[in-house]
């Protein structure tokens, strides 16, 4: 197997920089691991090309959104359907009836919706949807779990070292950025995830000023962590109890995990969701669903794009693909090889490696075999080290895997070949790196 040569990207990068701050669109999009990023020039079902022309298989999908792979047929076609007649109108169209009433028959906790153009832009109207039906303004967040990059959402997302983290049963809010406002933690009580007892605590020590509890119902955005039986159900009669919105960010789990989300895949109803990414086939659009009396309660949602024809249809097209028999049961068995290909190679290099997956959410880690409870217990037995010279490693030679926190996505595109071909250059990668 011969590693890639990228030179073109180099030197594409050292251009654009002179430019464009860092040189990217989106902060994700630098790499942890090599001084540039890998630009591309276009995208096939499950495979990137980039600008040296070399083959990946990607299991970045943009972050997400690409659930249908890269260039979906069926959405695109939508998508010019729309565009000549029209790309934006503000004003109501038959497509917007036809997705929210389809949103309502697809995810059980939806009675209404609101549309937006990102997930940041979802989360933050649920949050202040929760605080205008409840009358109260703080909010139960947790460590680890990234909701957006507005001031709010970027606190305690993460952490280079648990000792960063503080007192468990009152961790410290973080920071993210330079230039966020010291007040943007204020309103939000950060709490470890997986324990309900703490959350009991905290909801009696505050009882009257809790507006919501959100969370999402996969701690998907650092070292994917699952929920410990009964945890979701538990903070369903927690909320309930002590009179909390219950928020389910689902801009990852939505349509990945199931049609209808984590919510359906777990069976526990939020108040309020919140649904971007995988739901539009690769076009910025967003959803909060919910609670008719909740969504209902007297918010403008204004954005100037908002519930535009565009994404309307990309997301229309998206789920009707997505419903088509089989596919979920696609993700299951492309994701159980992988599972037993890595299990086979933790064997092979007597190393431990944490793999599962739910629907087409992939997780693949280093250094422990057992679930972990929450963000502190991931941060302190993963081997990040490894992880991320493995992720090098393997895009040299034509697999793309998402920076630390192994969070790997499947799509529809997605094929048996290219598992064996992903084992096999994980085969070749943890010879090289764990042998020598
Ligand atoms: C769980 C979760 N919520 C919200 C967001 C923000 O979404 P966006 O990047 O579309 O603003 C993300 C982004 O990764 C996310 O993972």
């Amino acid at each position: 197997m011969d590693k890639y040569v990228t030179e073109k990207s180099r030197q594409l990068h050292i251009e654009t920089k002179k430019y464009l701050v860092d040189g990217v669109g989106s902060f994700f999009h630098k790499n942890s691991f090599r001084e540039y990023p890998i630009a591309m020039t276009h995208g096939k079902g499950s495979k990137l090309y980039d600008v040296d022309g070399n083959e990946y298989i990607d299991y970045v999908l943009g972050f997400g959104p690409m659930l249908l792979g890269h260039s979906p047929q069926a959405v695109n076609e939508a998508v010019r359907r729309q565009l000549t007649l029209g790309s934006h109108f503000s004003a109501p169209n038959e497509a917007l009836l036809r997705l929210s009433k389809k949103l309502t028959e697809i995810i059980p906790s939806a009675e209404a919706e609101s549309f937006q153009n990102s997930g940041t832009e979802v989360v933050m109207h649920a949050m202040r949807l929760a605080r205008a039906y409840t009358g109260k303004y703080t909010i139960i967040k947790f460590e680890g779990q990234y909701h957006g990059w507005s001031d709010e959402e970027k606190i305690s997302i993460d952490a280079e070292r648990i000792e960063d983290l503080g007192d468990r049963e009152k961790p410290n809010k973080i920071i993210h950025t330079k230039g966020q406002r010291l007040s943007s933690a204020d309103d939000l009580i950060v709490l470890p995830w997986n324990d309900l007892e703490i959350v009991e605590r905290t909801l009696k020590e505050n009882v009257g000023e809790i507006a919501a509890i959100l969370t999402e119902p996969i701690m998907c955005d650092s070292g994917p962590i699952l929920p410990n039986e009964g945890y979701l159900k538990g903070l369903r009669r927690l909320a309930d109890k002590y009179g909390a919105v219950l928020i389910f960010d689902e801009v990852i789990t939505g349509f990945r995990t199931a049609l209808g989300g984590a919510q359906e895949y777990y069976g526990v109803n939020p108040d309020l969701s919140t649904f971007a990414k995988a739901m539009i086939g690769g076009y910025p659009f967003g959803a909060v669903v919910g609670k008719k009396e909740i969504m209902e309660c007297g918010i403008h949602a204004s954005g100037t794009f908002n519930g535009n024809p565009i994404g309307t249809v990309a997301a229309l097209a998206t789920i009707e693909e997505l419903s088509k028999p089989g596919i979920y049961e696609q993700f299951d068995s492309l994701a159980k090889e992988l599972e037993c290909g890595f299990r086979a190679l933790a064997e092979k290099y007597n190393i431990k490696i944490y793999t599962r997956h739910i629907g087409s959410i992939f997780i693949l880690y280093f250094g422990f075999e057992e679930d972990p409870e929450d963000f502190r217990d991931w941060l302190g037995k993963a081997d990040i080290a490894l992880y991320e010279k493995f992720i090098e490693r393997c895009e040299d030679y034509g697999i793309r895997y998402t920076d630390r926190r192994g969070r790997e996505y499947l799509s529809t595109a997605h094929t048996r070949e290219d598992i064996r071909h992903t084992l096999e250059v994980a085969d070749q990668v943890l010879s090289e790196i764990v042998l020598r």
